[in-house]
């Protein structure tokens, strides 16, 4: 208790004294943040808050599920720690089956009796890692998780499913029968029938639905113009069933030093010269999907310098752009802006050499820099809330990014999980603009000092911000315009190492998140920012 009172003076006066090394280095000239109630930006779409499960590598098989007869706890074959940890997270969206893998799936082959599934070759067997990998159900699709396992695992972490639809080895056809699968009342459709066979009576009511993944790519090797004919053809006729559909465009991949802006600008005026004399094909289009994986720096993802660190975090910090660049794009072809983006795989994506084990192909460790990407990249969604409706990280578990890792009965989690436990608050509130001045890092890669975004909940304003520097706290004066802050609590997530990470044989290398009360005085907040660290500040409005 003593202890926790020393560390809340301590972290929020910037005091020259402090108890762990952790709160312990040298302070910057200070910095302000104002926060301007009166400039709403829109609701952070819970959703935004997202993960994304492929089957591949130890994401499915060996991640989310064991099977039901396994030793290892488990709920209907869910790994159980899964369960009571998504539970924690709050999360607003599930993506699945892929990824490259949705472009190869037939989901009639995930659906009936175990026992008489096919077994497939996985999309990814070919890969270098996974040709050394032991035979087995990430190699060989068992099926053993298909359409009802996944919509069942949704319904027990409450979360929103996110289907992605085959567009390369399946046609229009196949995308109807799986909607009917998934969303027509019982004795309706043979397709709801076969589910209400297969032992779930009510409608799913699946409403949002890619058209495809990566068509430039895995999915098909198409030109935009190629994809928006298929798109067209999938998105002609879906039935509704009285469920507000979804129904999501792939858009390019992007990378820190390249925007495919001519992906989006040729998909959508393929769209229009068909509205010209048709009808306004814009309509059909609610979401538009971005990739982004920021890339990597240093040898692997634990082993790095100081120049990689910041260089990785200014990469990542390219989001921003990449929005608002395909944002103005579409502005020119919807000008109501009624098509809002889908950031349904982003994250780092670092060299293969700290896999926890041999079959989890893209399997990385986290750090404490992956954390802090994490959390400048969910700031950046809620300062687009008025753009951004859904954010998937790429990789839920054993995977890339990830916020889990697990083998056999070990599971474990990495800080990302801490980002997002920390990060749930924002979910359904209004973002509000915040002014930051604060000097900026000063290293080769120069970084902006502080960045963050804020939302608010009625007389509760809740600010996120990361500290990019590795030395040095930030004293910083927090105001809100034409308010005064009552009272507030911090939750402060930083690391005596930013290389620290938890994996299965070092499970307990990072510390959880400390939450602290602090001191308010004449309606503002003085914090000091810890180097390396992502804070998020709880306010209440007098
Ligand atoms: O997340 C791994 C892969 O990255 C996905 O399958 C694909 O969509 C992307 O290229």
């Amino acid at each position: 208790m003593l202890r926790r009172r020393f560390l809340q003076h301590s972290a929020l006066t910037g005091s020259a004294l402090f108890f762990t090394r952790r709160f312990a280095r040298r302070s910057t000239a200070g910095a302000q943040i104002d926060i301007l109630l009166d400039e709403p930006i829109g609701q952070i779409e819970p959703e935004v808050y997202g993960h994304f499960s492929e089957h591949i590598g130890g994401v499915i098989y060996d991640g989310l599920w064991v099977g039901k007869d396994s030793k290892i706890p488990n709920v209907n074959g869910f790994r159980k720690d899964m369960i009571d940890h998504m539970r924690r997270l709050q999360p607003g969206s599930l993506r699945w089956p892929g990824g490259c893998f949705a472009d190869s799936y037939n989901w009639k082959d995930g659906i009936g009796p175990m026992e008489s599934r096919p077994r497939r070759t996985n999309f990814w067997a070919n890969t270098p890692f996974m040709k050394k990998a032991p035979d087995g159900p990430t190699k060989f699709e068992p099926n053993h998780f298909g359409t009802d396992e996944f919509l069942q695992f949704c319904e027990l972490i409450d979360t929103k499913p996110y289907l992605a639809a085959n567009a390369r080895t399946q046609g229009p056809q196949d995308f109807i029968d799986w909607v009917e699968y998934c969303n027509a009342p019982a004795d309706t459709t043979t397709y709801g029938d076969l589910r209400v066979a297969n032992g779930r009576k009510e409608a799913y009511n699946v409403a949002c639905w890619g058209v495809g993944n990566e068509s430039w790519g895995c999915g098909g090797d198409m030109i935009a113009e190629d994809y928006a004919t298929e798109f067209r053809r999938f998105t002609s006729f879906v039935p509704r069933f009285d469920v507000d559909l979804k129904l999501v465009a792939v858009g390019p991949s992007d990378s820190w030093n390249r925007r495919d802006t001519e992906w989006t600008r040729r998909f959508f005026t393929a769209l229009a010269e068909r509205s010209a004399v048709w009808s306004n094909l814009m309509n059909r289009v609610d979401g538009y999907s971005l990739h982004f994986y920021c890339s990597t720096t240093g040898n692997s993802s634990l082993d790095y310098t100081d120049e990689d660190y910041y260089e990785h975090l200014w990469r990542a910090d390219q989001m921003e752009k990449i929005i608002t660049e395909h944002w103005n794009i579409i502005g020119a072809f919807d000008f109501d802006h009624n098509i809002k983006l889908y950031i349904d795989e982003w994250g780092a994506w670092h060299a293969q050499k700290t896999e926890v084990h041999n079959t989890h192909l893209f399997g990385q460790t986290s750090t404490m820099r992956d954390a802090l990407i994490a959390a400048l990249t969910l700031d950046t969604f809620n300062r687009h809330a008025d753009k951004v409706v859904m954010g998937n990280i790429a990789q839920l578990i054993n995977n890339l990014h990830s916020l889990f890792l697990a083998h056999e009965d070990r599971f474990v989690v990495t800080p990302n999980f801490y980002v997002f436990e920390m990060y749930k608050e924002h979910q359904g509130g209004m973002s509000i603009p915040i002014k930051i001045d604060a000097p900026s890092t000063g290293s080769e890669r120069d970084l902006w000092g502080l960045a963050g975004s804020a939302s608010q909940k009625g007389k509760e304003i809740f600010l996120t911000v990361v500290n990019p520097h590795l030395s040095e706290r930030m004293d910083t004066v927090v105001r809100l315009s034409g308010a005064r802050i009552k009272s507030a609590e911090a939750t402060i997530f930083t690391q005596d190492n930013v290389r620290a990470y938890n994996n299965l044989d070092h499970p307990n290398g990072v510390a959880p998140p400390e939450m602290t009360q602090t001191s308010v005085t004449g309606g503002e907040l003085t914090h000091s920012y810890a180097p390396a660290s992502v804070t998020a500040l709880k306010l209440q409005l007098e």
